[in-house]
């Protein structure tokens, strides 16, 4: 765990739009333990290496070779069909329920499988992405759906509408969010 989180922390301070966030990176403190948990969507975790780019190779690769990550979902089977479900999830590294407690800042890893549809929706939270494999297309705001490589961030102001949607390959990104509740489930619209 000690090496992702280092491995993060390196890949975020040389992305100039993380340093707000950064600004409230939790110092030192005992780190909370969190029970292993697995979804399907992991299936495609290990395509992830393949669709890298050279920016974010150390960031995956850790990110595959620590065990014991929390994998969870935000949503359930009242809000989205159960193909959406078999091929969402994400893992949190800091926050308010991964293992570097956070009541300020949340961030982790999202992990979409291939042909899926984030369906559009917004939060309170201020939140910034980078894609750190695979080319999904995003939907910020009022804008159409537009492609996104690997490695550009990509910032939603609080309560911006946003979508994702992967074609052939699963998007694995890191997610930063701040402001507002950090648990809270969003809203479709
Ligand atoms: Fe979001």
């Amino acid at each position: 765990m000690q090496a992702l989180i280092a491995a993060t922390k390196a890949f975020l301070d040389i992305i100039p739009q993380a340093a707000p966030f950064l600004a409230d990176w939790p110092a030192a403190r005992p780190m909370r333990d969190v029970a292993p948990s697995e979804l399907p969507v992991l299936a495609w975790l290990g395509d992830c290496s393949e669709n890298t780019v050279p920016a974010t190779v150390p960031l995956v690769r850790a990110l595959l070779e620590t065990h014991g990550l929390a994998w969870r979902q935000t949503y359930g089977a009242a809000d989205l069909p159960p193909d959406f479900l078999a091929r969402y999830g994400w893992t949190e590294l800091v926050g308010q329920r991964g293992p570097v407690p956070s009541d300020v800042i949340a961030a982790g890893f999202l992990l979409l499988g291939p042909e899926t549809h984030y369906p559009r929706h917004s939060h309170a939270a201020e939140e910034l992405y980078i894609p750190l494999a695979g080319t999904a297309e995003w939907l910020r705001g009022e804008a159409p759906f537009a492609p996104v490589p690997s490695g550009v961030p990509i910032h939603h102001p609080s309560w911006m509408p946003h979508a994702m949607r992967t074609g052939a390959a699963p998007l694995l990104a890191f997610y930063l969010w701040r402001g507002g509740d950090l648990t809270q489930k969003s809203t479709f619209i």
